[in-house]
């Protein structure tokens, strides 16, 4: 019995370690010190907000092709006519996936399709969401003359750069060593620093809304359930009390 459990342990253990280095390795990748961010997926003026940014700024290249027009509009309290008016713009139906008219060839001009990101948040998590949206810089190696601190090399242009401004590395000429500073250059955005910073939160919390739209329902079902087992437990307690009175 004991040699049967080392035979699984082995596998396991091996399998784990693969893990926690694989892991670290994607991890010590990059050299930028991440910055936090707690979501919130209650707010919805914020979800709002960053719906509203989503289809103005990634729509165009970003589908979300598991998640309805109808499903957000209502998860969000917009109301109906206000959605269709104001974030359907690809003539569709209320009751249609989040697409857009992307063709085939589009991915020869960028190296690669633009991804789907309904599920980016959960496979890419709202951190390094929130940082990759902050830390394009002007690299004028690079085909859309920008670059990223998360994301080095990406294959995508920045595209909330009319509202950021523009931002540069900032270490002199240190030959070899990796910069890990950026300097926005002020007044070149219609955004500050500070609205930028709440407008990249609001995207980010749509895309964690996105990736796992029923958690709300979930939360709040959940509470019910709770309570119920409370006042259950009560009234257990209670019976329990009763059958055994005339026992003692
Ligand atoms: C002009 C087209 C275009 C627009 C607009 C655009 N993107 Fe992208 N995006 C791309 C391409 C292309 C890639 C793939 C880059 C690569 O793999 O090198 C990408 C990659 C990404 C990734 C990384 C996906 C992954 O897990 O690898 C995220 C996240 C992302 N975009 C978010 C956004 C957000 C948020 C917006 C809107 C603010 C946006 N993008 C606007 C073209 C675009």
């Amino acid at each position: 019995m004991a040699m049967k459990t080392r035979n699984y342990f082995v596998p396991i253990l091996a399998f784990l370690c693969v893990m926690v280095a694989g892991n670290l390795a994607a991890s010590s990748a990059i050299g930028w010190h991440m910055q936090p961010i707690e979501s919130n997926i209650a707010d919805k003026p914020s979800l709002q907000r960053g719906a509203k940014l989503y289809i103005g700024y990634c729509l165009g290249c970003h589908e979300l092709q598991y998640q309805r027009y109808e499903r957000t509009a209502e998860d969000l309290e917009i109301p109906l006519d206000i959605a269709l008016e104001s974030m359907i713009f690809t003539g569709q139906k209320i009751g249609g996936l989040i697409k857009n008219a992307m063709p085939e060839v589009s991915k020869d001009w960028f190296g690669g399709p633009p991804p789907d990101l309904t599920m980016v948040a959960r496979v890419r998590g709202n951190e390094w969401l929130y940082n990759y949206l902050k830390t394009f810089y002007v690299d004028e190696s690079r085909p859309f003359g920008v670059n990223n601190k998360v994301f080095p090399n990406v294959g995508m242009p920045h595209a909330l750069l009319e509202l950021q401004g523009i931002q540069r590395e900032n270490c002199g000429t240190v030959a070899g060593a990796e910069c890990l500073e950026l300097k926005l250059e002020e007044g070149t955005g219609a955004y500050n620093a500070e609205q930028y910073d709440q407008a990249v939160y609001d995207i980010v919390n749509f895309l964690d809304y996105v990736g796992d739209p029923s958690r709300l329902d979930r939360e709040r079902i959940g509470i019910y359930v709770l309570l119920f087992l409370v006042i259950l437990g009560v009234f257990t307690y209670l019976l329990n009390r009763e059958f055994w009175k005339d026992i003692h």
